[in-house]
């Protein structure tokens, strides 16, 4: 297994996931840094998430991931909105919050339509064999089920699959095993940190602050790291492997019609 990721994630796809996110954002001229925009997920996870969800979209009336909002236009406006509330809402004032951590978390909303919130894509796509898509799930030609539980089993790095059919397209889960970085969901992305003696360590990025870093690493142990003791920490690629040329058209609409099955009963 470890064989195949080596070999099919290769440079040039780190290069693009790195590089779209800065490209749109100066395109929608709002430009942060790259390192405001990873401090705001982690206070947008600390703070908001509960309510507003892993994709910004959970209050209704309130999607926070498209980059339009009914009470701001600037970013100015949204900082105010941020820390002052909205009355008689259950949006209360932040008053914890600095300008600082607001501005971040502004960052990483205004990078959200681009490089965060998922549109549901609704290209048609071939659907072929549930069985055979199943078979091959659970076979060691594709290792799919080594990392990913359905209704138990997989491991806690890798999203439970069990109801993938009720919440996504299709052609979303075609492109999820075609080019796995196209698209992650917020709570699915990998982060590393590199101590000062040089180690690293890659884990799923729980939370982080101004000052620290916790992330979930393999063997589902729970790591917290200052950032004073880091030479280096950021995103890393999803270690999800392509399978795009892995596996043959047709064996990819099997498992498009076995993942298509899967809505959450036993
Ligand atoms: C306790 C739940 C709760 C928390 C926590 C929360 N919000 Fe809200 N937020 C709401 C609700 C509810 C609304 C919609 C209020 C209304 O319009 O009735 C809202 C509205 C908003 C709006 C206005 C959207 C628009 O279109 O004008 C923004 C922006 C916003 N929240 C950002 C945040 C941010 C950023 C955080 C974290 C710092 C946060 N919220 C934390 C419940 C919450
Ligand atoms: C090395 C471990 C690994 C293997 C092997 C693997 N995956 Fe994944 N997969 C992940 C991780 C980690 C994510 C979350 C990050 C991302 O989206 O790339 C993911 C994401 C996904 C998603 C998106 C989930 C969502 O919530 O939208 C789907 C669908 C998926 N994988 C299907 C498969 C299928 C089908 C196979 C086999 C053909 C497979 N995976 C093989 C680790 C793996």
């Amino acid at each position: 297994m470890k064989e195949l990721c080596r070999k099919l994630v290769t440079g040039a796809l780190a290069c693009t996931f790195y590089l779209v996110p800065c490209t749109l954002l100066q395109a929608q001229e709002h430009s942060y840094a790259p390192s405001d925009i990873e401090n705001g997920r982690g206070l947008y996870q600390a703070n908001c998430l509960g309510c507003h969800g892993n994709d910004a979209d959970a209050v209704e009336g309130a999607n926070l991931s498209t980059g339009r909002f009914r009470r701001a236009s600037s970013d100015e406006d949204l900082i105010r909105l941020i820390r002052e509330g909205i009355p008689n809402t259950l949006m209360i004032p932040k008053t914890n919050l600095s300008y600082g951590d607001t501005r971040a978390i502004v960052a990483f909303l205004r990078a959200l339509p681009s490089g965060g919130a998922l549109v549901a894509d609704e290209r048609e796509v071939r659907i072929g064999d549930a069985a055979r898509g199943e078979a091959l799930f659970f076979s060691n030609q594709t290792q799919c089920s080594a990392c990913h539980g359905v209704n138990g089993g997989g491991n806690l790095l890798s999203p439970d699959l069990s109801n993938v059919g009720a919440t996504r397209t299709p052609a979303t889960l075609e492109t999820a095993m075609l080019d796995p970085i196209a698209e992650v969901r917020a709570g699915q992305r990998f982060y590393q940190v590199t101590n000062l003696q040089g180690n690293t360590v890659n884990g799923l990025l729980l939370n982080q602050d101004t000052h620290s870093v916790q992330l979930l690493r393999e063997g589902e142990r729970l790591a917290s790291y200052q950032k004073e003791d880091l030479q280096n920490h950021g995103f890393i690629p999803s270690p999800m492997p392509s399978y795009l040329d892995v596996l043959s058209p047709d064996e990819v609409s099997d498992l498009v019609a076995y993942m298509i099955s899967l809505k959450g009963e036993e």
